[in-house]
């Protein structure tokens, strides 16, 4: 028995010693110590060793189990080792790492977070509404008769259905009374649609914010602080607002606000930034046939209205000139607002 585990070990520790790759190895380790290994086998013929030999035999076992053991380890490292250094031939573990670059919020992302924000501390709460909408929503509720110029195919893109891409989130004033009686206070940021030509101020897809608040008692006072405030939260204390009297169908009266820009080099001046108004009563007058009940009775309700072009504020907030850089997308442009 002896020879033939001195035999066993020798033949294991050079079929350990030839392997050249893992499997060669495993294949050797299990050829030897697995169930069915020869070193198995014989340890496994100890029960019929006489009592007197069972201690040198049971040595030779061990000495020889740890020989092939360490053997197998070793070679395994060896092989770990040569593979671990073709792994990395021709790698340059000197050069810099690649730097991770960090996206950021686009700036018109980053203005209308502060917009809503600045509004939602004054009680607005948000709303919204389709950007598919029918006329009904956006001009007639809105008390802007059939030859009105926004309504022309020249200006609206119409789908053959009738229906149009909004022109403005006012149409969000009216999908909120429909659902709802007053008080209502909400803002509604969202895309616009117009056939304009493209250009440093023009696109045919704008981003507006609108603004209704609807109660009793609301009045021109109220319009006048809440978007003033808002201004000088958004621009800075000392910013200038002015209310200019313009017409819009839906607000009476209305008004044009402008913010004064002082501009690096350039003499200050007034910049329209958003229109307002009260809520036309004949608006409340068809909201209620439409609700069939009374709860716009003008009689017992008033309200303000705004909207904002929001691009056009964060043009002015930023000194952007072209508003095509809000939508090319040119990292370079980005990273600015990073
Ligand atoms: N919808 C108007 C536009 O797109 C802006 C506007 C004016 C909204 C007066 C209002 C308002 O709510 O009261 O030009």
């Amino acid at each position: 028995m002896k020879e033939q585990i001195e035999a066993i070990q020798a033949e294991a520790l050079a079929r350990i010693e030839a392997a050249t790759e893992p499997r060669a190895l495993e294949d050797a380790r299990v050829a030897v110590l697995g169930k069915k290994g020869t070193l198995t086998e014989v340890s496994a013929g100890m029960r019929d060793v006489p009592k007197e030999d069972k201690a040198l035999i049971g040595a030779l076992l061990n000495t020889a189990r740890t020989a092939i053991t360490t053997a197998l380890e070793t070679k395994q490292s060896a092989l770990q080792e040569v593979a671990d250094r073709k792994a990395l031939e021709g790698i340059d573990l000197t050069l810099p790492g690649r730097a991770v670059h960090h996206g950021s919020l686009h700036p018109l992302t980053i203005l209308r977070h502060q917009a809503i924000s600045i509004l939602r501390r004054m009680g607005f709460a948000l709303a919204e509404g389709p950007e598919i909408e029918d006329e009904f929503h956006c001009f007639d509720a809105l008390n802007t008769p059939a030859d009105h110029p926004a309504r022309n195919e020249k200006d609206t893109f119409y789908f053959d259905s009738g229906k149009l891409l909004r022109t403005h989130t006012s149409s969000v004033q009216i999908r909120t009374m429909e659902a709802q009686p007053p008080p209502v206070r909400i803002i509604a940021p969202g895309s616009a649609y117009r056939r304009d030509e493209i250009d440093a101020t023009h696109l045919s897809v704008f981003n507006q914010l609108e603004g209704l608040y609807v109660d009793r008692d609301v009045s021109l006072g109220d319009l006048k602080g809440t978007l003033e405030y808002f201004f000088r939260e958004l621009f800075g204390s000392e910013t200038e607002v002015r209310f200019r009297p313009h017409f819009f169908p839906f607000t009476e009266p209305s008004f044009e606000i402008d913010v004064k820009l002082h501009a690096k080099g350039q003499a200050p001046r007034w910049i329209e930034v958003a229109g307002c108004g009260m809520v036309d009563p004949a608006v409340f007058t068809s909201l209620n046939a439409g609700r069939k009940d009374d709860a716009y009775n003008p009689d017992k309700v008033t309200g303000f209205a705004f909207g904002m072009g929001l691009d056009r504020l964060a043009m002015i907030r930023w000194g952007i000139k072209d508003i095509r850089l809000l939508i090319e997308n040119d990292t370079r442009f980005l990273k600015q607002f990073a």
